[in-house]
This record gives structure tokens, sequence and C-alpha cells, in this order.
């Protein structure tokens, strides 16, 4: 039995990671997707919003745990059991950050393997950062958002914009 660790920032969720998420169910027996509370780049949503934001968007998935954590991912995939943390890879230019955390996690926690899942084509453009930046200029983002994602996102910066 192999527990896949799957974190992130989640702020918010995309479309791009769920594509991630469903590849690692179809790998591996038990998946849990993790947010960081408290990332370096200071986040729109709160942890508690940003759970809510995947559960809400996990629509018929089976099986997903949702949690959250602070500190190390590596102490996390322990507390969980996990073998194996996953990372999305959109391009090269993710690769060498995501590459250096790898073995870093691997000095911090021999027992875990990282495995790199390259994203679908049609999400290779996405991130977090740019659907925060569509939708405070009031653009289109329902295209690469989960349904739930887009509703909070509207609230957000809807709001956000009306405020003088
Ligand atoms: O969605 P993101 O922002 O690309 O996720 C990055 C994340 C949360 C996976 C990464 O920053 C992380 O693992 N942070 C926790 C601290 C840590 O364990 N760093 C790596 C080894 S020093």
């Amino acid at each position: 039995m192999t527990t896949a660790l799957y974190p992130g920032s989640f702020d918010p969720v995309t479309l791009g990671h769920l594509d991630i998420l469903d590849r690692s169910a179809s790998i591996f027996d038990r998946v849990v997707i993790a947010v960081l509370e408290n990332p370096s780049k200071e986040p729109v949503f709160s942890a508690a919003e940003r759970v809510q934001m995947i559960r809400d968007s996990l629509g018929e998935r089976k099986g997903i745990e949702v949690g959250t954590f602070n500190g190390l991912t590596t102490d996390y995939a322990r507390q969980v059991g996990a073998g194996v943390i996953v990372k999305g890879l959109r391009a090269v230019s993710d690769f060498e950050s995501e590459f250096q955390q790898a073995l870093m996690n691997r000095r911090l926690f021999p027992e875990v393997t990282t495995v790199f899942i390259p994203t679908s084509l049609r999400y290779l453009f996405l991130s977090s950062s740019l659907i925060k930046e569509l939708s405070a200029f009031g653009g289109d983002i329902s295209e690469f958002v989960p349904a739930p994602v887009a509703r909070r996102l509207g609230d957000r910066f809807g709001q956000r914009r009306k405020t003088p």
C-alpha cells in the first residue's frame, strides 16, 4: 500500500492541480493532498478557505484525503505515512527548483521518493498566480479552475474591485 502526498500552496486549486491529483490517484493506493498553511508568498486565501475549495472541487472523486501542514513537507509525509511525494511539472523551468527540493527532501527523509508527473498540455501555462491576476482584472477564469473556485474568486475580487 503506497501513500502519495501531493503538497502545495493551492492558492487556489486549479484544473491543472486536479489533473495531477487524478493521475496520482490512478497510480497510488492512497493520495493525501496537503495545503501548506503559511507559504512564503503571502496567500490570498486562508488555509481553511483553500482546503474548503479543494473539498468542494473534488466532486465524485473518492478516497482523496485533504490535509494542512506547516513546516517541512517531509515531516508531514512521515506523519501521514507517505512513501511518495508527488509534484506536477509544467515546463523545464519548474524542474531546477523541484529537483533541488526533491534531493533535499530525500536527504531529510531517505525513505520518501519524489515522483514528478507532467501536466496535460492543456494546462501547461496554468498557475494559481496567473489565475489570481486574471481574476483581479476581471478576466474569465472559468475554463481554468473548478466551478467552486471560480465562484470564490469572483466573490473575493469582485468585492475588491468595488472597494474604492
Ligand atoms: O504550490 P507550491 O507553492 O509550488 O508548493 C511548494 C511547496 C509547499 C510544496 C514547497 O514550498 C514546500 O514543500 N514547502 C514546505 C517547506 C519544505 O519542506 N521545503 C523543501 C525542503 S527545504
